[in-house]
């Protein structure tokens, strides 16, 4: 299987409630590689270009409010198969159906409120990278 980049954003909630230390030291356990992080306040601009694929949805004005709301934590993460790998330890969209010992299940609150985001493809996950990250912020240092 191929080695492949996924952007993890550790959300206001997950920031607020203090479990960015728990959910980084999660994220190592399961062994993806972090090439780049920081701690970025979104502008309502900045969140709905982001989440502009869910333009139409009912939910997405709530979730640029949301998104807005506080400080995020965006990493961008390697693994192999990295993008099913980091979607199955971040468990399903709703804590309330997401797997025993998934990140949601563990931090978060509500399906708006879900802790932290995962891409959805490889094109994505190199272009939601590419979003937060200039090319040299990305270190890889082989560890
Ligand atoms: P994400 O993109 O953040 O990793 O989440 P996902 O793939 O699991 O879910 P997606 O369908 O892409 O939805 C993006 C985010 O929108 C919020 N949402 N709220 N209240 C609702 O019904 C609802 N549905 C989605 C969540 O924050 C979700 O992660
Ligand atoms: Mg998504």
């Amino acid at each position: 299987m191929a080695i492949e980049k996924t952007l993890c954003i550790l959300k206001p909630d997950a920031v607020k409630s203090g479990n960015m230390g728990n959910i980084i030291a999660h994220i190592q356990k399961e062994g993806f590689k972090i090439l780049g992080l920081k701690m970025v306040r979104l502008s309502d601009r900045s969140a709905g270009k982001f989440y502009e694929v869910h333009k139409e949805r009912p939910f997405y004005s709530g979730l640029v409010e949301f998104m807005s709301s506080g400080a995020c934590v965006p990493i961008a993460l390697e693994k192999e198969n990295g993008i099913a790998e980091w979607r199955r330890v971040i468990g399903a969209t709703d804590p309330a159906e997401a797997a025993p010992g998934t990140i949601r299940k563990l931090y978060a609150t509500s399906k708006g409120e879900n802790a932290v985001h995962g891409s959805d493809s490889v094109e994505n996950g190199l272009r939601e990278i590419s979003f937060f990250f200039t090319e040299g912020e990305l270190a890889d240092l082989g560890l």
